[in-house]
């Protein structure tokens, strides 16, 4: 078969990463999907700058909508981040001149994941995005794959590593809020903004993403109840440790006879139970099915190698041909979700 050929815009932290792979896996990716993988071409803001990864023979666009516009690429890898502006621009001119597109962008999908879904279901062309919801877990293909014969009736997660990561070294060092949040910055593990963390919306978007999912529906991130934890005091840690309990920043979806419930908030979970005990950065993410009843997936939820892995999971997908259709039904509001049905034992 002919070679699968990438365009990559975005080499920072995650585009870096999936550099590394096809660069160090090459022989592997190519058995394990009948395909050779390639680099054409990359993009980025700053040429000069040494990304601790080769770049030799691959061609370098300034401009990421002039590489999604390439005739010699197949599979268009948006990791630049941001809802709008230059990454919804070039997803866009990907999805019209006929390409495929894997992104880990879960502000933009968020957001506009609908149209772009509709845009690439016109072109018959796929629109892949495991890596924006927990970073390494592969709980997008999990529910599109492994969990299809059930009728899903709640997730629910930790989905932001830096909101666990400091509530947790709150508890574990008796630090307060603003100390802690001070190390996580100093640490790195903060958004540009900050407030898409500790606000929750960075927690909201991946929630919309795996809702609709799970559920069928069109995205809806406007739909979530949100509340960060910024106003989590250690006083109310060490009250809920005391009841046996200990407070998860938890995104729950579920049906109920009202159409679909999505909410993300700090919330009281058993200390002994999975999510009780989830520490640091780590994500969890919790499924229910009618048949399977429940599963519980844990991994790393960002980070080069977890967040690449998951890239990378997409693009062999789309070298063995499977472009699953992005959003289940498109059409389905939250408010036409049926109550779950019974029958199964
Ligand atoms: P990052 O380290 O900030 O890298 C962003 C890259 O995009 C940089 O290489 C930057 O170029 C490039 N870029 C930005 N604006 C551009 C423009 N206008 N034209 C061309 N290139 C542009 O970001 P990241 O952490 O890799 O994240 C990338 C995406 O993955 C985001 O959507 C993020 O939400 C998502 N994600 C990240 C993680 C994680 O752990 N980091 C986990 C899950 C999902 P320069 O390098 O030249 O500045
Ligand atoms: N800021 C995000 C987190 C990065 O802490 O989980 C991965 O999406």
């Amino acid at each position: 078969a002919a070679p699968l050929r990438l365009g990559i815009a975005g080499l920072g932290t995650v585009g870096a990463g999936v550099v590394r792979i096809v660069r160090t896996h090459a022989a592997m990716l190519s058995a394990r999907t009948g395909r050779e993988i390639t680099i054409t071409a990359v993009s980025a803001r700053n040429r000069d700058k040494d990304r601790g990864v080769s770049l030799t023979g691959y061609e370098w666009e300034d401009d990421p909508v002039a590489l999604a516009r390439r005739d010699d690429i197949d599979v268009f890898v948006e990791l630049m981040g941001g809802s709008d502006g230059p990454a919804l621009a070039a997803t866009r001119a990907a999805l019209d001149t006929g390409k495929d597109v894997v992104t880990a962008n879960k502000a933009m999908l968020a957001i506009h994941g609908q149209t772009l879904a509709e845009e690439a279901e016109a072109k018959g062309r796929a629109i892949r995005f495991e890596a924006a919801v927990a970073g390494g877990i592969p709980v997008i293909k999990a529910l599109t794959e492994g969990l299809a014969g059930n009728q899903v009736t709640r997730v629910m997660g930790v989905m932001n590593g830096t909101c666990n990561y400091i509530l947790t070294r709150m508890e574990s060092a008796g630090l307060g809020y603003d100390t802690v949040f001070q190390e996580a910055s100093d640490l790195g593990y903060l958004e540009a903004d900050p407030t898409l963390d500790v606000g929750g919306i960075d927690a909201g978007h991946k929630l919309a993403l795996l809702s609709s999912i799970a559920f069928g529906t069109q995205p809806d991130f406007a739909g979530i109840d949100i509340e960060g934890i910024e106003r989590i005091k250690i006083d109310d840690i060490r009250q809920a440790a005391d009841m046996g309990y200990r407070i998860k920043l938890l995104g729950v979806a579920r049906r109920t006879g009202r159409g679909l419930e999505q909410r993300m908030q700090p919330c009281l979970v058993p200390a002994d139970s999975p999510l009780g005990q989830l520490e640091g950065g780590t994500n969890m993410v919790v499924i229910e099915g009618d048949a399977v009843e429940q599963i519980v997936l844990r991994g790393p939820g960002a980070g080069q190698g977890p967040t690449a892995s998951a890239v990378m999971g997409d693009v062999c997908d789309l070298a063995r041909g499977f472009r699953l259709p992005t959003f289940g039904q498109p059409a389905t509001t939250l408010e036409q979700v049926p109550p779950a049905t019974s029958g199964l034992p």
